[in-house]
């Protein structure tokens, strides 16, 4: 894995928008895997302003998203869609149709998720997946002990994850518990990954990604074995990696 330390989230931000904007370009069509959370917020505000200045254009550009909770109401402003929408999808000229994330909604979860994973593959496959990390070493929602040849599926959220992100729903409101994530397999299927980690918070799974075992414990290690991973972090969730020199010395800023 490529491991790239940047001096500050917002280097790491920039960096990340960067690798975005140079796909689109020299792909105008583009299959994008897209994640939520606070890591990429910052992201796609970058991307919203590459596109407003014409930096670049997603009106052919197809997207993926990572995952959906199950039960949620597509409406609801915590649904991963109404996310979507807000920080990226309802500012930039993406045609909707072409944007996708499971149905949280379907009246059989697993059908959505076959469907879904036939739907990748119909759109030829992913170029550039994101990833962010969890604090347990997650991507997508594929927990601790996930399978590591897993397909898009439900997937039911560990504690952890259940904690970090109860913050963005109201104390009296019940947080969805269960998922439909893309799977480690599926993950592991896109042309090329970037894995995007800032803050201390995470450098405990980093670690365990970049060096630990490949093991179903750190479902993140899986990205050992792809061939076009880059982990692009700041100094903060790198501050556990034992390579950190080595790793320096082989970023060429590209
Ligand atoms: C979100 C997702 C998750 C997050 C991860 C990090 O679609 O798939 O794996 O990327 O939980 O979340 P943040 O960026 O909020 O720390």
């Amino acid at each position: 894995m490529k491991v790239l330390i940047c001096a500050s989230a917002a280097e790491v931000v920039a960096r990340a928008a960067k690798t975005v904007v140079a796909k689109v370009r020299a792909k105008p069509d583009a299959v994008l895997g897209l994640a939520t959370g606070a890591t990429f917020e910052p992201v796609y505000e970058e991307l919203v302003t590459a596109q407003r200045a014409g930096v670049i254009s997603f009106a052919k550009a197809t997207t993926f998203n990572l995952d959906e909770y199950v039960g949620l109401p597509t409406a609801h402003a915590q649904s991963y869609r109404s996310v979507m929408r807000r920080c990226l999808f309802d500012h930039v000229d993406i045609d909707p149709a072409r944007a996708h994330l499971p149905d949280g909604m379907a009246s059989d979860p697993d059908a959505e998720a076959d469907r879904y994973d036939a739907l990748i593959a119909a759109a030829g496959g992913i170029d550039l997946q994101l990833l962010g990390i969890g604090v347990n070493g997650h991507i997508g929602f594929n927990e601790p002990s996930s399978s590591l040849g897993s397909r898009t599926r439900t997937k039911d959220l560990a504690p952890p994850t259940i904690a970090a992100n109860s913050r963005y729903f109201a104390p009296d409101e019940n947080m969805p518990r269960q998922s439909i994530t893309m799977g480690i397999a599926t993950i592991m299927e896109a042309r090329e990954v970037l894995l995007v980690a800032t803050g201390a918070a995470k450098a405990a799974a980093l670690r365990a990604a970049i060096e630990g075992p490949v093991s179903a414990f750190c479902p993140a290690s899986a990205l050992q074995f792809h061939p076009r991973a880059t982990a692009l972090c700041d100094e903060e969730a790198a501050s556990g990696l034992a390579l950190m020199d080595y790793y320096r010395g082989i970023d060429h800023g590209e």
